[in-house]
């Protein structure tokens, strides 16, 4: 879809076209088309069956509001989830009042400035892409929040954050190679980003979870977020004091501490449960707070495996009740499997090596029972817990 015919499924007849294409969503694509091409040329019907498309597949991070919002398939996949995007605008109204003038340096098709225009700000965005500025337009218009929103081409680099009370960017961490995990290959670059954000009153920036923390600018905060327990996204505040903070969503309970540095926590035997912490406390090294509010210890110094003699209900992490605990071997792993006719396994593994499908072809499970098999390394050595799941907390 190009700048022209996106601009076209906007007037009167695109509308009536895209709303047929609605209809027709989850019919056979030939038969869609055809039924298009009756009434619509080859452009608009394309167009049309495009974005029907995308916004049933939008649906999963945007809830309804994709049923009239507008994407690109780039714009869809970089987008934030909406309550990512809505919990973080959430923040940002109780760190500053009135409600901010904030710029958005790279906007996308709107999934951040969206959340922020409906909290309350007025943000002015720009991006590099013309039909991805149309389409945040039309979004801005589409979710009833135009009066606050101006988009515009640019590039991030241009924007003067001194103008704004809050600088927001979501650099794009996509190259023509696919998805990069270098701040460096990030558009814009990360140089432009932290120069940005040098000149912020308050900068709030979205990155990869996995950002080394060498590239955390001093005196910032980093919040790790988890949707329904999958680590989204690390969000780098600066103007509000430093730390770490790790968020869990939907349920909104955050667990924070001062500085990069991890505290220690204790290590000790193995007791009766064994606990995987979130992967936004572990990523915000927050491993032994976690096992502080469940009363546990480390298994091994330098794994986020906790455990502990009580079944703690927790949010921050997954319960498992230890049936065996054994050293690694192929051969008597198979054994107890068999013996305990466990023929369904759920494989997890932090500090190990082994590829977990191969090591599953490798058992050759048989059996109606099942259990959650976890490789790790007690004390360095190579270890194998076999547990069975608790109901969450
Ligand atoms: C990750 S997306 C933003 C997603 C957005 N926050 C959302 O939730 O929909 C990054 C965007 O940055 C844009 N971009 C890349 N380099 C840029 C630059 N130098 N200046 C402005 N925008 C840029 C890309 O076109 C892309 O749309």
């Amino acid at each position: 879809m190009d700048l022209d015919a996106f601009t076209e499924l906007l007037t009167p007849r695109g509308q009536e076209a895209l709303a047929r294409a609605g209809e027709l969503a989850g019919a056979d694509p030939v038969a869609a088309a055809t039924a298009l091409r009756r009434t619509y040329d080859a452009a608009l019907t394309s167009a049309a069956l495009t974005q029907a498309g995308l916004r049933e597949r939008a649906k999963a991070k945007f809830g309804r509001d994709a049923s009239v919002m507008y994407f690109t398939p780039h714009g869809l996949e970089q987008s934030t989830r909406a309550e990512v995007a809505e919990h973080r605008a959430r923040r940002l109204m109780k760190m500053i009042e009135p409600p901010p003038a904030v710029a958005d340096a790279c906007c996308g098709i709107g999934g951040d400035l969206l959340a922020l225009a409906r909290a309350g700000c007025a943000v002015t965005a720009v991006d590099t892409d013309p039909l991805t500025v149309a389409v945040a337009t039309a979004n801005a218009r589409a979710l009833g929040v135009a009066e606050r929103v101006t988009v515009r081409v640019g590039d991030a680099a241009e924007i003067r954050p001194e103008e704004y009370d809050v600088l927001f960017a979501d650099p794009a961490r996509r190259t023509g190679r696919g998805r990069t995990f270098d701040p460096m290959a990030y558009s814009p670059p990360w140089p432009v980003v932290l120069d940005l954000i040098s000149r912020a009153r308050l900068a709030c920036v979205k990155v990869a979870p996995g950002i080394p923390y060498e590239f955390i600018p001093e005196g910032a905060q980093t919040e790790w977020v988890s949707y329904k327990g999958e680590v989204k996204e690390a969000t780098i505040w600066t103007g509000q004091g430093g730390g770490r903070r790790a968020t869990l969503l939907p349920g909104g309970h955050a667990l924070t501490a001062p500085g990069t540095e991890a505290t220690a926590a204790p290590v000790g035997q193995a007791g009766r449960y064994v606990y995987e912490p979130d992967g936004a406390a572990v990523r915000a090294h927050l491993v032994a707070e976690v096992a502080e509010l469940v009363g546990g210890r480390l298994l091994d110094p330098l794994i986020a495996y906790i455990t502990a003699d009580d079944p703690v209900g927790t949010p921050w992490a997954t319960r498992y009740e230890i049936e065996d605990i054994l050293p690694f071997s192929l051969k008597k792993l198979r054994a107890l499997l068999r013996e305990r006719q466990i023929g369904n396994v759920t494989i997890k593994k932090r500090g190990s090596a082994v590829d977990i499908e191969r090591l599953r072809a490798d058992l050759r499970l048989k059996g109606d029972n099942s259990a959650v098999v976890i490789l790790t390394r007690i004390l360095d050595k190579p270890s194998v817990l076999l547990c069975k799941p608790l109901s969450p907390a």
